[in-house]
């Protein structure tokens, strides 16, 4: 059966709306960044489909590095660490980092992210989300370059998944029966 017009699918934002947003955002980012040779920093596994678009979007010299976080349960809810599972191979001491995520919601992840590597003495650290869940936020993280803001309804596709699912879609979407396979 097919995937992409899988039944159980609601778009929620299509193909070309994404592609249109990221146009948008990496000539904002080419613009803000000429000469500064930014860091783009992935946060696997979701960032990764909106990263390799936005990077081909912004027309300047930047470089690319992926992390890996443990992904939000009880026990970090409690105590606001999260654990780091890959960490960057190069030192970021003076850099401009941009940190290229999928989607704030809580945003406990983001802001003991972007904290970390504050405190590693870069340049500047700036964060693009494509999906911020605003009525779900916990803890203040101030998005620089957004795609869409979206209601609290939990979203798949485009790098998102739901139990590893879903994330080759091409648009993002609402799944409508989270039992129906
Ligand atoms: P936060 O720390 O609550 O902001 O969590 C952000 C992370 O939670 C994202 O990077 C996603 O991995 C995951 N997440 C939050 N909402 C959704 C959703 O609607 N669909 C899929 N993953 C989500």
């Amino acid at each position: 059966m097919s995937e992409f017009t899988n039944p159980n699918l609601e778009v929620s934002i299509s193909a070309e709306e994404i592609q249109k947003r990221i146009a948008e955002l990496g000539a904002d980012i080419a613009r803000d960044y000429a000469g500064k040779n930014p860091l783009m920093i992935g946060v696997l596994k979701g960032a990764c489909t909106f990263l390799s678009d936005l990077m081909r979007a912004a027309d300047i010299q930047l470089g690319v590095e992926f992390m890996a976080i443990s992904s939000y349960g009880a026990e970090m809810r409690t105590s606001g660490e999260v654990r780091i599972l890959k960490d960057l191979d190069v030192a970021i001491e003076g850099r401009h980092i941009l940190v290229v995520e999928d989607i704030v919601d809580t945003g406990l992840t983001l802001s003991y992210l972007l904290a970390n590597l504050k405190s590693r003495g870069a340049a500047s650290v700036k964060l693009a989300a494509l999906l911020d869940k605003h009525e779900r936020r916990e803890k203040d993280v101030p998005i620089d370059y957004l795609g869409f803001k979206i209601p609290d309804k939990f979203v798949v596709g485009y790098g998102l998944d739901f139990a590893e699912r879903y994330r080759n879609l091409p648009y993002i979407a609402v799944v409508k029966d989270p039992n129906m396979t």
